[in-house]
C-alpha cells in the first residue's frame, strides 16, 4: 500500500536504496567539485604550462555562468523527467552526459572544453533534481526519517566534495589539467556503475511506476528539446563570437533579472494555470515563500567561494609551522564540516522526532547563524584592514557557523520539497527549487565583486544585516507558511502544536552547539 510507511531500514536505519543514491550522488559530486576546483585554475592557467591563458575577468564570468547554467538547467532537467522519462532514466541519462562531458574535458583542445562545459550542464540539469527526488521517495510522506535520510544522502554529497579536490585538484595541477578532468570523468562512471547495479532497490512506499506519454505528446516534447537546444547554441556562438556585445558584469546582471523572472513564471504558470486543486496550491505557494529565503541564503553562503576566498588569500596569515598553506585549502572546510555535524543532526532530528522545530523555523535558523558567521568576519575583516593579518581561527568559526545554517536548510529544503511538490510536476519543483541555488551563486558573484567599493568588512557586514533580517522575516512568518504547508490539520495536527510550542526550545539548539565549535 503506498501510504504505509516503508520498514526497511538496512542501510543505517534507512531504505536500502538509500545506499545506492548516496554513492551515485557521491561520485557526481565528486566529479563536479573534482572539475570545479580545477576550472579557474585551468582557464587562467599560462599556456605554455597547458592552461588556456584566459584573462581573469573572462574567466570569473565563464565560472560564474557555469555553475549558475548548472543549477538552471535543473528545471528543464525536472520538465523531462516527469514528462517524458521519468525520474531514474533521467538520473542515467544525465550521469552518461556528465561522464561524456569530463572526457570531453579530458581532450586537450578549446572546442572539448566548451563542449564538455555544456555536456555538464546539461547532464548535471537532468540528474541531481532527479536523484533528490528519488531519495524522497524511499520514505511515506509521514515518515521522520525522511529530513535525516536526506541529511545522510547530504554527507554522500560532501565526501564526494572533499575527496574531489583532494584527487582530481592533486592531479590536475600536479600531473597535468586533462589528468584531473579524467578522473573525474571515472568517478562518474563508478556513479553510474553503482546506479544501474543498485536500481532494483529503489523501490518504496514513494515509489511510483512511471506512466510514458502518449507518441503525440512524445514527439511535441522531442521538438522542444531541439528547440531548446537549438536556441542555447545560438545563443552560446552568439557570445563567443561577439556578435551578442556583452561584457561580463552585464551578463551576469542580465542572467539574474532573467533567472528571477523565469521563478516568478513558473510559479505563477503552477498556481494559475497548472490545474492544481486549492490544498496543492498552498502546498506550492509554501513552496514558493521558502525560495525567496533559500535564495537569500545562498547568496550569501555561496560566497565561501568568492569573498570569503580573498579574505582567506589577502588577510589571513595561513602561515602553520613555518609554511603557508594555500588559501584554497578553506574550500575543504566546508565539506569537512558537513560530514562531521550530518550524524549530530541526523540524531537531533530523529530524537527530537515529531517535536522537532518545522520547516521555517529551521530555514529561520540557518539564515541566523549565516548572518552570525558573517558578524564573525565583519569584525575580522575590521582588524584585518587596520593592517596585521588575522589569525586563521575566524575563518575557521565562520565556515562552521555557516555549515550549521547549510544544515538547518539544504537538506530540510529537499526533503520539504519531495514531501509538498504535487506528484505530477516533482520534478519541475525540485528544478525550480534548484534555481534559488543558481540564483545564489549568481547574485553571490555579483555581491563579492563590491568589495572594492565598499571595502571587505563592508561587504560581509551587509551580507549580515540582510541575513539576520532575513531570519527574522521567516521566523515571523513561520505560522503562516506552516499553515500553507497543510500542517495544523488533520493527522499532522498533533506533530504542528508539538513542533510549534517547542520550535523556541529545541530550534535554538543547533545554534547553542554552534557557538562553541
Ligand atoms: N553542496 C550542495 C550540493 O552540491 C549544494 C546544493 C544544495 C546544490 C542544494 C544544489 C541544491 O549538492
Amino acid at each position: 500500500m503506498p501510504s504505509t510507511p516503508s520498514q526497511d531500514s538496512s542501510f543505517l536505519g534507512h531504505p536500502r536504496g538509500l545506499a545506492t543514491l548516496f554513492f551515485t550522488e557521491m561520485w557526481e559530486r565528486f566529479s563536479f567539485y573534482g572539475m570545479k576546483a580545477l576550472l579557474i585554475l585551468f582557464m587562467t592557467g599560462a599556456t605554455v604550462q597547458g592552461g588556456l591563458g584566459f584573462d581573469t575577468p573572462t574567466a570569473a564570468a565563464i565560472f560564474g555562468l557555469y555553475t549558475a547554467g548548472v543549477y538552471l538547467s535543473a528545471l528543464p532537467g525536472g520538465y523531462l523527467a516527469d514528462r517524458l522519462w521519468g525520474q531514474e532514466r533521467a538520473v542515467l541519462y544525465g550521469g552518461i552526459l556528465i561522464a561524456a562531458g569530463h572526457f570531453s574535458l579530458a581532450v586537450p583542445s578549446k572546442a572539448t572544453f566548451f563542449a564538455g562545459l555544456v555536456l555538464i550542464v546539461l547532464g548535471t540539469g537532468l540528474l541531481k533534481p532527479n536523484i533528490s527526488i528519488l531519495v524522497g521517495r524511499l520514505y511515506a510522506s509521514q515518515d521522520e526519517r525522511r529530513e535525516a535520510g536526506f541529511s545522510l544522502f547530504y554527507m554522500g554529497i560532501n565526501l564526494g566534495g572533499f575527496l574531489a579536490p583532494l584527487i582530481c585538484g592533486t592531479l590536475g595541477e600536479k600531473v597535468d589539467w586533462h589528468w584531473g578532468f579524467g578522473a573525474a570523468g571515472v568517478g562518474m562512471v563508478l556513479g553510474l556503475v553503482q546506479f544501474v547495479l543498485g536500481k532494483k532497490k529503489l523501490e518504496g512506499p514513494g515509489m511510483q511506476a512511471h506512466r510514458p506519454p502518449t507518441e503525440p505528446l512524445a514527439r511535441k516534447i522531442r521538438g522542444q528539446i531541439f528547440v531548446g537546444l537549438g536556441l542555447g547554441a545560438c545563443l552560446a556562438v552568439g557570445l563567443g563570437i561577439g556578435w551578442i556585445p556583452l561584457t561580463a558584469v552585464q551578463l551576469a546582471n542580465f542572467a539574474a533579472i532573467a533567472i528571477v523572472s523565469m521563478a516568478i513564471g513558473f510559479f505563477a504558470y503552477l498556481l494559475v494555470m497548472g490545474g492544481l486543486d486549492s490544498m496543492e496550491k498552498k502546498k506550492v505557494a509554501a513552496i514558493a515563500m521558502l525560495f525567496i529565503f533559500a535564495s537569500i541564503f545562498w547568496a550569501g553562503f555561496e560566497q565561501g567561494g568568492s569573498s570569503l576566498s580573498i579574505f582567506a588569500r589577502d588577510m589571513t596569515d595561513r602561515v602553520v609551522g613555518g609554511w603557508e598553506f594555500p588559501a584554497s585549502w578553506f574550500q575543504f572546510v566546508n565539506s569537512f564540516y558537513v560530514m562531521l555535524l550530518v550524524p549530530v543532526f541526523a540524531v537531533l532530528w530523529t530524537r527530537l522526532g515529531s517535536r522537532q522545530p518545522s520547516v521555517p523555523v529551521k530555514f529561520a535558523v540557518g539564515l541566523t547563524l549565516l548572518g552570525a558567521g558573517f558578524l564573525v568576519l565583519t569584525r575580522a575583516a575590521q582588524l584585518a584592514e587596520t593592517g596585521a593579518k588575522v589569525g586563521l581561527g575566524w575563518l575557521v568559526v565562520a565556515y562552521f557557523l555557516h555549515t550549521c545554517g547549510e544544515l538547518c536548510l539544504s537538506p530540510v529544503g529537499l526533503s520539504m520539497v519531495t514531501r509538498l511538490a504535487p506528484e505530477r510536476f516533482a520534478g519541475q519543483m525540485m528544478g525550480v527549487w534548484f534555481i534559488s541555488m543558481s540564483l545564489g551563486n549568481l547574485l553571490a558573484g555579483l555581491v563579492a565583486g563590491k568589495i572594492v567599493q565598499w571595502s571587505m568588512s563592508g561587504v560581509f557586514f551587509g551580507v549580515a544585516a540582510v541575513c539576520m533580517v532575513a531570519g527574522v522575516l521567516m521566523a515571523g512568518l513561520a505560522g503562516p507558511v506552516k499553515g500553507l504547508m497543510g500542517q495544523g490539520n488533520r493527522a499532522d495536527a498533533e506533530m504542528d502544536s508539538t513542533s510549534a510550542s517547542s520550535a523556541a526550545g529545541p530550534a535554538t539548539e543547533p545554534v547553542g552547539s554552534s557557538s562553541s565549535p
